[in-house]
């Protein structure tokens, strides 16, 4: 391979890895192994300018939205924090900083990394008004109805002076590793999913749209930092992060714990080994510690990469590492007919967990590292998440250990394996291997696809097992007598699963559905761009190959699989089907074939008060149908504010930021002004 392909394909597993812990919340390897990839592909670009993309992993500043919350925009944008692994990093960083601040002394706030999910919460005159994920770091999820469900997050702030006329807070919503576990007891009581570890817990029980659910678990915010501030008030400083943090602790906001300044950089060395030595005692997960620059005016000198502040950096604790026996290696089957590998270990005890299995990618990454069957070897793992083979210990070899053979059949329906040109897994490439029927039908109802509750892997394999089900559209159509022949299925788990059913088909997106259908290269971010171009599956389905790599994003190679998979006789059986008993959802209104022409495609407005000749709503419906975005509340990135009589707050703080405001009659302007350019 060379470094152009290697690139290439560090992106791409990247891109899977991020997906599958974001989006699937299904990591597969672990955090110290992802930051390896990460930090190879960084130092690759490095090296190679030319082979810099705009849509590399590394250029993300955060992680995309979800669907089913209103988008909003951040007025400041939420970075990520570069991540450093030893302290001799450390010493590198901050030789850097007297590098880009020549001659200047330095402070620190540090504070532990906290495992959670980062959330903004806006208050306004001292009242809790809005709040939002990170998302993609410009634009997050309102989750304002969930939050207000937080039990340690103050509805209004304590005024001791006055209050903040604006302020965004940021911070973690996380779940502590008690009420974690007691959490996991009562879902596993109730036949709920079990939570992988706090961090997924957290996470997931924000990003619910009923707000019920999140005020049932024990979450809580912790605050440390701050996005746009307006507080004008004669005792407080808000010139260094201490100055902030101290004003947010005032306002009865909880603030990260274990948080301080250190006057040097080596008392931040100190802080770091006291941390280290006390994680395992904190009623928290944390993941190592992150040092900020105290004073604001140094901050804002250093700035920003393209992904990351320069004046903060999280330095993460070592993995915790043991020594166990590599008793077997197991090849599974994913979705697409790769074929994985995975290490069964003798159970070790690693960090309070017993680890038996640990993920080891493919065939090569089992022969760079030298792994033989029976070897003693060196495990690790980062937080709750799946434990990684490091290497084996050649010293303790007696000779007995065995070569592995990575088969040449399917473990499941035993027909041949081969590799493509340039990849380096094998695949099964039977279209009917049940593994890859299971996989494919499980990503189908997952999160990204139709999101159907209550249809677990286990009952799938069932499903597949008895033949009651071959292909997604199957599962459509299995009645309550179908279901009630299985063993373990009662009356109840039956309605549920086929009222879940109903639901998923009922609810579903043209965006979903595309995704659902797990077409290799086409993840989330594609079907979003082909919902937005084509009208049904059926157009979809016609589109030529280069109609489709002409589409800003797609390309000609995952245009040549797009074609690939409509090509496939079986894929069309499929569609008839989906046709058939009414899954076949349409573009959403304002997304169609001429969405690019549209007059105001990339525009976002607010709508504040009673317009004359048409309803709100209507107004809204306009904007959709002209390609713009109605979003719900304002920002720095909001285009317009369209104010009708009287219109309230949002037009003092529309001012405030600088928004252009429309009344009915420029808004009617501009959009006859736009369709003419
Ligand atoms: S400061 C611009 N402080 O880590 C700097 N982040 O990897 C913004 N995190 O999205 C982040 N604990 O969710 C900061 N004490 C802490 C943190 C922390 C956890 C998370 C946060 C952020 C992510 C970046």
């Amino acid at each position: 391979m060379d470094t152009k392909q290697e690139i290439e394909k560090l992106r791409r597993d990247i891109e899977e890895h991020n997906h599958r812990y974001h989006v699937l919340d299904d990591p597969l390897i672990s955090d110290p192994e992802f930051d390896r990839l990460f930090k190879r592909l960084e130092k690759l670009e490095e090296k190679h300018p030319e082979c810099a993309v705009d849509y590399s992993p590394t250029k993300r500043i955060g992680d995309r939205p979800a669907s089913g919350f209103l988008p909003r925009e951040h007025s400041v944008p939420m970075y990520s924090l570069d991540n450093i692994f030893s302290l001799e990093e450390w010493g590198a960083y901050t030789r850097r900083l007297s590098r880009l601040l020549p001659g200047e002394d330095f402070e620190f706030w540090v504070d532990p990394k906290l495992d959670g999910l980062a959330v903004e919460v806006i208050y306004e005159q001292g009242v809790l008004t809005g709040a939002a994920t990170r998302g993609d770091g410009v634009r997050g999820e309102d989750v304002t109805l969930n939050m207000r469900t937080v039990r340690n997050l103050p509805l209004r702030l304590i005024e001791f002076t006055a209050p903040p006329e604006y302020l965004e807070v940021r911070g973690e919503v996380i779940i502590s590793r008690e009420d974690f576990h007691r959490l996991n007891r009562s879902q596993l009581e109730n036949r709920d999913k079990v939570f992988a570890n706090p961090r997924n817990a957290a996470a997931g029980s924000i990003r619910q749209l009923d707000p019920g659910i999140p005020a049932k678990r024990p979450l809580r915010f912790f605050a440390y930092g701050a996005g746009l501030i307006r507080w004008d008030a004669p005792d407080i400083s808000l010139d260094t992060q201490a100055g902030i943090m101290a004003c947010l602790k005032r306002s009865g906001l909880a603030t990260a714990p274990e948080a301080g300044l250190c006057t040097s950089e080596s008392e931040v060395r100190q802080y770091f080994h006291s941390l280290e030595a006390d994680r395992h005692n904190m009623s928290f997960e944390l993941d190592g510690m992150v040092a900020k620059i105290n004073d604001l005016g140094q901050q804002k000198r250093l700035g920003f990469t393209a992904r990351a502040p320069r004046w903060a950096v999280a330095v993460k604790f070592r993995a915790v590492q043991a020594r166990t026996i590599l008793e077997a290696i197991e090849v599974q089957v994913g979705r697409t007919g790769a074929l994985t590998p995975v290490a069964r270990l003798r159970p070790v005890l690693l960090g309070g967990v017993t680890v038996s299995r640990a993920t080891l990618h493919n065939a090569d990454e089992i022969r760079a590292k030298g792994l033989k069957l029976k070897d003693q070897v060196l495990v690790q793992r980062a937080g709750d998440v799946i434990p990684e083979v490091v290497r084996p210990i050649i010293e303790q070899r007696s000779g007995l250990e065995e070569e592995f053979v990575f088969p040449e059949i399917c473990p499941v329906c035993k027909s041949g394996v081969d590799r493509l040109p340039g990849e380096a897994v094998y695949r099964c490439f039977n279209l009917s291997c049940p593994a890859k029927l299971v996989q494919g039908l499980n990503y189908f109802v997952s999160k990204a696809g139709l999101d159907i509750d209550g249809l677990g892997r286990k009952w799938i394999e069932i499903l597949v097992d008895r033949g009651l089900v071959r292909t997604p559209a199957d599962l459509f159509r299995l009645n309550r007598q179908d279901l009630l022949a299985l063993d373990r299925m009662g009356d109840r788990l039956a309605g549920n699963m086929l009222k879940a059913l109903k639901q998923g088909l009922q609810g579903c997106t043209l965006e979903r559905i595309i995704t659902a259908l797990g077409i290799r290269l086409v993840g989330v971010e594609t079907a979003k761009l082909l919902a937005a171009r084509y009208r049904d599956l059926d157009e979809l389905a016609a589109a030529g190959q280069e109609e489709l790599a002409a589409i800003k994003g797609v390309g000609p190679e995952i245009a040549g699989s797009i074609r690939a998979f409509f090509q496939t006789g079986q894929n069309r059986a499929l569609l008839r089907d989906f046709r058939e008993i009414g899954l076949w959802p349409a573009a959403e209104s304002g997304a169609d074939s001429g969405n690019a022409q549209k007059p105001l495609v990339n525009e976002s407005f607010v709508l504040t008060g009673k317009l004359g000749s048409m309803t709100r709503s209507q107004a809204e419906e306009l904007i959709r149908e002209m390609g713009g975005r109605p979003v719900k509340s304002l920002s720095a990135a909001t285009s317009y504010l369209l104010a009708g009589e009287k219109p309230g707050a949002k037009l003092a703080r529309a001012k405030k930021l600088g928004t252009t405001v429309l009344d009915e009659e420029d808004f009617l302007e501009l959009i006859a002004r736009k369709q003419k350019t």
